[in-house]
């Protein structure tokens, strides 16, 4: 024999095996043995189904079956020995399972292509993954409750253009945070609930002419049902692309709230104090105590984001059914889950860990004429103004407060009647940070009680 430095697998029509740089372009078990248990599992559902159908025996079945656990449990005690000769998780797996067992090996694949093979594979690890975001979500979620409720009415002042806006709680800023990340586990729940379809049985391409029951493997997965179109189930990775984008949009809310942690947490704002535990030091300057894992939340963004992009540009463009580009899928996903499931047990830590500092909130949450608005609606409702005449008198006011260098609340009421002579001293009843954040009362408000009711309706629903 010529040819025992081809494939094995698929060497019957090669003479020669494959260059060393072909082998270095072409293999993927560096990174695709990742995928081993669901290689196995896949592998077991599709033997037990050959031997239901009447396809291959019991025996050999059986004999499948065992050998893949033998394999299985050879590569999670690290003795079994990866080759790149022969190119990916499902030939090195089924390589191994022949010297286990023998003859039955080969006929495992009947039926069955590495193209229907990996695409199953690789849904099973992107549903994983899927559920594992979810919880982490579920987690971080939970920490973001404890810190509303244990401050649903310290005020703190809420900013747009990150100048002071208007007062807002420091449970409702926390509850902002709640939605976006709650929004963002519906889309994992949506994306599992579209790619929960099994691609097994689809084969190369065309579907086969065993008699096969896709039901039967569907089910032993976990999936909901077989995918409709074997062209489509071997050669689309919307799945993982709705991964990555739900995974991009999830990183960037982390980063986000990242940035305000990087600010809150500076000597500038002190609104909150981080751990030691999600803090580092500087080498150099005795004093820093710097919030590096919210930095690298922060970045998270980009590299998660970036996955996104690149297996876009990889499945553009492809012609119909599966092209050796779509290998170039899995880096990218293991990559981005890697680092979004660590980005978001950090921020979990970070946001468990981090005391709000009171004071400091509510110093800065009356200062910057936080409560400007409050005295302009004071001006239409008692004295019935339009509001943008209100709005140019309290401008007014405002000039006034800058130039004696006050707040709103500083200010006399000959000083406010010197602009308009109407203001009684009620209006310092509105003019407190406290009252300014009680009076939001519409759905979706900051006042205490808005946010206490958004956070009972969110336990309850995570219940
Ligand atoms: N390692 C390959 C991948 O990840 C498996 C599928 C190979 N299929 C093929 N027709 N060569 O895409």
């Amino acid at each position: 024999m010529t040819k025992t430095s081809s494939n094995a697998m698929w060497g019957g029509r090669f003479a020669a095996g494959p260059d060393a740089i072909m082998e270095a372009i072409n293999a993927s078990i560096g990174y695709d043995k990742r995928m081993a248990a669901q290689d196995i599992q896949g592998s077991r559902a599709h033997a037990a189904m050959l031997a239901a159908q009447g396809i291959i025996t019991d025996t050999d079945a059986a004999a499948i079956r065992e050998g893949l656990l033998t394999v299985l449990s050879e590569i999670e005690a690290g003795s079994f020995e990866f080759s790149t000769a022969l190119e990916d998780i499902h030939m090195n797996v089924e390589a191994r399972l022949k010297e286990i067992i023998g003859e039955p090996a080969g006929r495992l694949h009947t039926a069955r292509s590495r193209n229907d093979q990996v695409a199953t594979d690789f849904r099973l690890w992107v549903r994983d993954q899927i559920d594992a975001a979810i919880s982490g979500l579920n987690a971080l979620i939970r920490a973001l409750l404890t810190q509303a409720e244990a401050g649903a009415d310290w005020v703190m002042p809420g900013f747009t253009h990150l100048q002071t806006a208007q007062p807002v709680t420091w449970g409702h800023h926390m509850m902002a945070y709640v939605e976006m990340f709650g929004r963002d586990m519906s889309r994992f729940s949506d994306a599992r609930a579209r790619m929960n379809e099994s691609p097994l049985g689809s084969a190369a391409l065309a579907g086969t002419s065993f008699p096969i029951d896709r039901h039967m493997t569907a089910e032993a997965l976990g999936f909901d049902r077989p995918t409709a179109n074997s062209l489509d189930a071997v050669s689309d990775r919307d799945f993982a692309l709705e991964f990555l984008a739900a995974s991009s949009i999830c990183a960037m809310h982390l980063s986000r709230f990242a940035e305000e942690l990087v600010i809150w947490s500076s000597a500038q704002f002190r609104f909150v104090t981080l751990s030691d535990r999600f803090s580092t030091g500087s080498s150099i300057m005795p004093q820093k105590k710097n919030p590096d894992a919210a930095e690298l939340i922060r970045a998270k963004v980009g590299r998660i984001f970036g996955s996104n992009v690149a297996l876009m540009m990889v499945m553009k463009g492809l012609p119909l059914a599966y092209s050796k580009d779509m290998q170039e899928d899995k880096e990218q996903v293991f990559d981005a889950a890697d680092n979004l499931m660590l980005a978001l047990a950090a921020m979990e830590g970070m946001v468990k860990d981090m005391s709000a500092n009171r004071p400091s909130l509510e110093a800065a949450a009356g200062s910057g004429f936080s409560t400007a608005t409050d005295l302009a609606d004071w001006l239409v409702r008692a004295l019935n103004m339009p509001f943008r005449d209100a709005h140019h008198v309290t401008g007014a006011l405002v000039a006034l407060a800058e130039s004696k260098g006050c707040d709103l609340p500083d200010l006399t009421l000959a000083d406010m009647q010197g602009v308009h002579g109407a203001i009684t001293d009620e209006v310092f009843g509105v003019l407190g940070v406290q009252n300014s954040v009680a009076s939001r009362v519409s759905y979706g408000g900051t006042a205490p009680a808005q946010v206490r009711a958004q956070i009972a309706r969110w336990q309850e629903k995570l219940a």
